[in-house]
């Protein structure tokens, strides 16, 4: 079916040309230029993510690779919009940083698109399309394995900043989920690419919910030797601005020492129990039992039984039987 997408693939790449050169040749590329620098970020490492510039105006891509694509591709390619109940079609993106998300062959698939200052939204992204599955793909993964002959280990971000400033600071191994949850099909694909991952997301609530979602959905694709880490941040603090804080080798410091997931686990769990009562530890015992029973990896699960037990003071064996226990309807 990819053969079906080549004019999608086609008007991407035009567009991604297109937004590069208005970057760096264009008067009001400036802008772009200017922001990119009070972000801290170098001409190589935005020649690396191939970052671009969306001109104000509402045709201006339209325009420019109309000679290439029809307006059809365009659209199904989530880059322009129809304007409601007329044949008029109009830019999706304008005035923005654009970051193109690549494909693991290296494909532009959809694009990212940062305003310059403050207003809504933030980041504006492509829709999903033929060939951009959101809770699919992962910004970053292309370079990173571009970046590293032998990769060992990801780290999950939330954000394209988070990528891009990692990378440029001497970590050029993360992947952000593009502001979804971390999906098992995210779990399955991390895997297929190393045996250990970091989870690294912002320090505020939605880091640390999704941090506990991240878990839920890597429980059934851990065996084998596979791990996963969590690294939690001071409030307020995102890879990007830790990392510019830090430095690369306090923050190599910090992945080392991050929290493995067995420990981030029953931690969560024990903060909404009393372990010191008996119904606290019962409870304790209830919650985990459905999280432990998805690790199909058999060394892992029961390193989590017996953790468990130490923490309920029930022998392993009693607690293998209560999990293997069918729930009563
Ligand atoms: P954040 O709000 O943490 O932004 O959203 P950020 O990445 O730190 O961006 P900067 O540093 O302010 O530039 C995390 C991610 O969630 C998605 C984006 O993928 C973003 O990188 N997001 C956020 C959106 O898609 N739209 C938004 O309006 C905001
Ligand atoms: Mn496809
Ligand atoms: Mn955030
Ligand atoms: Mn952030
Ligand atoms: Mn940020």
């Amino acid at each position: 079916h990819d053969q079906g997408h080549q004019p999608l693939y086609n008007a991407l790449e035009l567009s991604k040309r297109f937004y590069q050169a208005q970057l760096s040749r264009h008067d009001e590329g400036k802008r772009g230029i200017e922001y990119l620098k009070q972000r801290g970020l170098s001409g190589e490492i935005a020649r690396d993510f191939a970052l671009g510039y969306s001109l104000e105006g509402w045709d201006n891509l339209i325009k420019a690779i109309k000679p290439h694509s029809s307006i059809q591709q365009m659209e199904q390619a989530g880059l322009v919009i129809n304007k409601e109940g007329t044949d008029r079609f109009y830019d999706r993106f304008r005035g923005r940083i654009m970051f193109p998300i690549r494909n693991h062959r290296g494909r532009v698939i959809a694009f990212g698109g940062r305003i310059l200052g403050d207003g809504k939204p933030k980041y504006l992204n492509s829709p999903e399309t033929p060939v951009f599955q959101k809770g699919n793909e992962l910004y970053g993964l292309y370079e990173a394995k571009k970046a590293n002959r032998s990769l060992e280990e990801l780290l999950i971000v939330e954000g394209y900043m988070d990528v891009v400033a990692l990378f440029q600071l001497g970590i050029p191994r993360a992947v952000a989920t593009l502001g979804t949850a971390c999906t098992r099909d995210h779990a399955k694909k991390l895997f297929r690419a190393v045996n250990r991952l970091v989870f690294c997301f912002d320090g505020d609530d939605a880091g640390r919910n999704a941090a506990w979602r991240a878990l839920e959905n890597i429980l059934p694709e851990l065996h084998d030797g596979r791990q996963a880490h969590f690294m939690f941040l001071d409030q307020g603090e995102d890879p990007d601005t830790l990392v510019r804080k830090i430095g690369k080798e306090a923050f190599e410091q910090e992945i080392k020492q991050s929290r493995s997931l067995v420990d981030y686990l029953f931690e969560a769990l024990s903060q909404q129990t009393d372990i010191n009562s008996m119904d606290g530890r019962a409870r304790l015992s209830e919650l985990a039992k459905p999280l432990i029973a998805k690790v199909p990896g058999q060394v892992l699960k029961q390193l989590m039984l017996e953790k468990l037990s130490q923490m309920v003071g029930i022998t392993t064996e009693k607690l293998e039987r209560a999990i293997q226990q069918k729930p009563a309807d």
